[in-house]
């Protein structure tokens, strides 16, 4: 009898230590999930899904005509205004506080009291992003200084950085990673036009 107690306690502790043994394993890989670390290529997707959701492409892919209307031209993607692109004839009287804002038809260049600012090049060749830290592209989306650099000009618009400074940190991040993983394409966008240059 005294024996069987014996045993029938040994076998509840083993029981027991089992059962806290395999919660204690269900707990660490539920923590290990929690925080589990994105790989670059989720980062990527991430980015990718965020890029096309937000409709960057919209000021930094140049059009082409389709049965459909104009659609973001795929060969071209993120390579902002064409260097060879030449603006319409542009009546500076039209535009001003309270007047017009003009955009090309492509939506690559935009016309407004700032002047004439360009879709930038986001692809990963020198011309574009290539060169730039993550920090510089931080600092262009979330301060809104060309280039990302401190004493750069500031960013003008239409680029909506007032809005883009309200993303995460891993965000950024995940937008940085998908466009330093797409097609480089050797474009240097026109320089930026103040307003009294108009003509
Ligand atoms: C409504 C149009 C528009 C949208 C949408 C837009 N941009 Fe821009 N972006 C511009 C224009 C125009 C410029 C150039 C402004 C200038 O030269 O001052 C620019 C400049 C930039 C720059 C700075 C480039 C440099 O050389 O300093 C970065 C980085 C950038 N955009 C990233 C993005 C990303 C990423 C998205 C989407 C999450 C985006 N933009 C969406 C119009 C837009």
């Amino acid at each position: 009898m005294k024996t069987n107690r014996l045993l029938l306690g040994l076998l509840c502790i083993c029981v027991t230590l089992v059962s806290c043994q395999n919660s204690s394993k269900d707990y660490t890989a539920k923590v290990e999930d929690e925080i589990k670390v994105p790989t670059k290529e989720e980062k990527i997707r991430r980015g990718e899904y965020l890029v096309m959701t937000i409709g960057c492409d919209h000021c930094h892919t140049p059009k082409k005509m389709t049965d459909q209307g104009p659609v973001p031209d795929l060969d071209r993607w993120m390579m902002g205004h064409p260097a060879d692109a030449t603006l319409p004839k542009i009546d500076p009287s039209q535009i001003g506080p309270g007047k017009w804002l003009l955009f090309h038809g492509d939506l690559t260049a935009a016309v407004g009291p700032w002047g004439i600012s360009y879709g930038a090049n986001l692809t990963p060749h020198e011309t574009g992003i290539g060169n730039w830290s993550f920090e510089q592209f931080r600092k262009a989306m979330t301060e809104g200084k060309y280039k990302g650099m401190d004493g750069g000009r500031p960013i003008m618009p239409p680029m909506p950085w007032q809005s883009f400074k309200e993303l995460k940190g891993e965000d950024l991040r995940a937008i940085y990673e998908y466009l330093m993983s797409i097609k480089p394409i050797d474009n240097v966008v026109p320089a930026y036009t103040p307003p009294d240059r108009i003509q």
